[in-house]
């Protein structure tokens, strides 16, 4: 099997934090007046969310959840499992999921319709990443941080078989010559 190693940097710290910065004041003013419940998805999504709520100026609950999509090395989504349900009692609050990329966008359908399930007031969510195919398939999240070609990604949060998530930038994988 040929090695996949981590190549061309394809969105840099500088422009991801700058990036951050705006959502974030996007979804404050979006949800201005009201309380919210963040639930960032376990483990693409927790460097983004950690970043992008220190610069929610709003009054909010952190919560968590885990869904499991690309078991061990492969890089391509084979159906969703909730790994972890989300923790705190959402009835009537206003939730919004965070997560790195919206690719099949299985991930994101699934952890809403457990979220509507339980009743929550409402139900947003906001990425970091959206693969083009998904953009073509007219998939969106409420908030979208960059749309980017359909490469497999590593760095700021994102895995391949668990290695390179703490990667500050944003890298396309390469096949290692
Ligand atoms: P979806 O369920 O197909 O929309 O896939 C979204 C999930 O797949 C994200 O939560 C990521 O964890 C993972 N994923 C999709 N594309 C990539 C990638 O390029 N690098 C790392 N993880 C990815
Ligand atoms: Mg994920």
């Amino acid at each position: 099997m040929k090695k996949l190693l981590p190549g061309k940097v394809l969105l840099p710290r500088a422009a991801i934090a700058r990036r951050v910065a705006g959502l974030g004041q996007q979804i404050a003013d979006a949800y201005a007046g009201h309380e919210l419940v963040i639930v960032p998805l376990l483990t693409g999504g927790l460097i983004f969310a950690a970043d992008l709520i220190r610069r929610l100026p709003i009054k909010m609950r952190l919560d968590v959840a885990a869904v499991s999509s690309y078991p061990g090395r492969a890089i391509r989504s084979r159906g969703v499992t909730i790994v972890l349900p989300p923790q705190l009692n959402i009835r009537r609050r206003h939730v919004l999921i965070v997560d790195d990329i919206l690719d099949s966008g299985r991930t994101l359908t699934a952890m809403q319709n457990i979220l509507r399930r339980r009743q929550a007031a409402s139900v947003k969510t906001c990425v970091l990443l959206r693969k083009e195919q998904a953009r073509r398939a007219g998939l969106w999240a409420d908030f979208v941080g960059f749309d980017i070609p359909d490469v497999f990604v590593v760095g700021y949060g994102m895995d391949f078989n668990h290695l390179y998530r703490n990667l500050p930038d944003v890298v396309q994988l390469r096949t290692a010559r």
